[in-house]
């Protein structure tokens, strides 16, 4: 999106010169703005936003040096040419000194005038490019970044490419980590949007007064604070996504507004009146209980329908089977060309480990974990030991603790018995007839359900490791 140029802020007693100006510059093109002192002015960029500002070096009452440092030390990215009667290295000095940018001394020619407020803003062009580069800069996401095998992630991986060609809204759903930013990015990249801004606002961040202004932006004085008027995200946003994570979180008046802006694409800064128009490719997430949220009057059903154009659930990491392997071995992957680390892999009990927990922070703490681990770890392999253990998870208080949102039955005590299994096999060196001992179960009838839950027996007893169950 190409932001068209601020004004100019043109500073001088003298009426004619500011006339003259005034011309010049308008004639070329630029929009201009005159202030007739230095305190004139200063209000004038409390409130408006300008690419840069001339002045004269002398004006009645504050002097332009005065000023000119001033507004270095307000606007230290704003651009400023001084204008001095007589060329002498001594005020040229001082006019830098003072934080302009450039100077010029009477009389000029035109082109001269020109060619330093090009400059100007050029440099304003590049610093709002930047910004915008800034902005995108966080947006690298590729579907290769999402690791995972299983079927639910292949699938999840072809929805993303299907879903990301069109311009439909998408709604995210899943537990806290399991990726959902990660698949936010990704239809941004994928989809042909992907040169232009992609403007992530975590709606539960941002306190409620200041997301809507965030959201469409305010007119100046709209309320104690906005003193200038601010763009809205959704303008920078024009052309490309904006994706709204934490949707759940928002108030209900600013869901209406949000609503309004869906069914038509307007909406209204704070405190303005003019109705503005924007495209822009819609993205949220949640990791909260839409439903439930809808079923307690929280969360508008009209605007679920609007946002619910394309659902993705993601499944929750032990749903995953042995993507947690394949996580694992990425992210080790990763922290080791970071730190710098010797340690090549983990032993089968520390996947067995891995794999006996539940996750309820899903992918991020997974990560963590190996994170942790491979900090920890003084051998080449990361051990179970250097691992959260299991069996924390495994001592719930009650029985309600033990199923997890959506989870069924079969699942939980799956999840369980893997546990009770890891948590005897580790106490018991990894021997399967003294673990079978422990649980009180026949050696015959702790394979039989280690197969089933498709574990392996690891480590042990001499004899033990080679007979490897058939997965
Ligand atoms: N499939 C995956 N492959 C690789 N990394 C992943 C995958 N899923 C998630 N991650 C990583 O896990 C961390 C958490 O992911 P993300 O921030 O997308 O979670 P989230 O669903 O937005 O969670 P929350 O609801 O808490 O905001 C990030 O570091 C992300 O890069
Ligand atoms: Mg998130």
């Amino acid at each position: 999106m190409s932001v068209p140029l601020p004004p100019v802020l043109v500073v001088d007693d003298e009426k004619n010169m500011r006339r003259s100006l005034q011309t010049m510059l308008g004639d070329e093109g630029y929009a201009v703005r005159a202030a007739e002192s230095a305190e004139e002015a200063l209000g004038l960029l409390a409130r408006e936003n300008f690419f840069m500002v001339i002045t004269d070096a002398r004006l009645g009452g504050m002097t332009g040096y005065e000023f000119l440092t001033k507004i270095h030390r307000e606007w230290p990215d704003l651009p400023s040419l001084m204008i001095t009667a007589y060329a002498t290295p001594k005020l040229a000095v001082e006019a830098i000194k003072a934080g302009a940018m450039d100077y010029l001394s009477k009389p000029f020619e035109p082109e001269e005038l020109f060619h330093a407020v090009e400059r100007c803003a050029e440099r304003h062009r590049l610093l709002q490019e930047n910004a915008a580069l800034r902005a995108r800069a966080g947006v690298n996401f590729s579907l290769e970044q999402i690791v995972g095998d299983s079927p639910k992630m292949r699938e999840l991986r072809q929805l993303i490419r299907t879903v990301a060609a069109t311009d439909a809204r998408v709604l995210i759903l899943g537990e806290s980590g399991t990726g959902k930013e990660l698949v936010a990015g990704a239809l941004h990249t994928l989809s042909p949007r992907t040169a232009e801004n992609y403007i992530r606002i975590n709606c539960a961040a941002i306190p409620e007064q200041l997301l809507e202004s965030e959201l469409f932006g305010h007119e100046k004085g709209a309320f104690t604070g906005a003193v200038k008027q601010k763009f809205g995200r959704v303008e920078e946003a024009d052309g490309g996504t904006v994706f709204l994570d934490e949707i759940a979180d928002m108030s209900k008046p600013l869901q209406a507004k949000l609503l309004r802006f869906l069914e038509d694409g307007t909406f209204t800064r704070v405190g303005g009146t003019e109705e503005l128009r924007v495209n822009v490719r819609l993205v949220a997430a949640t990791n909260r209980d839409i439903a439930k949220a809808m079923a307690a009057g929280e969360f508008r059903e009209d605007l679920f329908h609007r946002l619910n154009v394309v659902q993705f659930n993601l499944p929750p990491l032990r749903e995953r089977g042995d993507d947690v392997r394949l996580l694992a071995e990425h992210f080790l992957n990763f922290f080791r060309a970071k730190m710098n680390k010797p340690v090549t892999g983990f032993t089968p009990a520390a996947i067995q480990t891995l794999q006996a927990q539940r996750w309820p922070g899903n992918v991020r703490e997974l990560r963590n974990a190996v994170e942790r681990a491979l900090i920890l770890e003084n051998s080449r392999e990361i051990q179970p030991a250097s691992l959260p253990s299991a069996t924390v998870e495994l001592r719930p208080l009650n029985a309600t603790a033990l199923l997890a949102p959506e989870e069924s039955l079969d699942t939980a005590l799956q999840r369980l018995e893997r546990g009770l299994i890891q948590t005897a096999l580790e106490q018991n060196n990894f021997s399967l007839t003294r673990a079978a001992e422990h649980l009180k179960l026949s050696r015959h009838s702790l394979r039989y359900r280690m197969q089933r839950l498709n574990m392996k027996p690891v480590g042990g007893e001499a004899g033990e490791t080679t007979d490897v169950i058939d997965q």
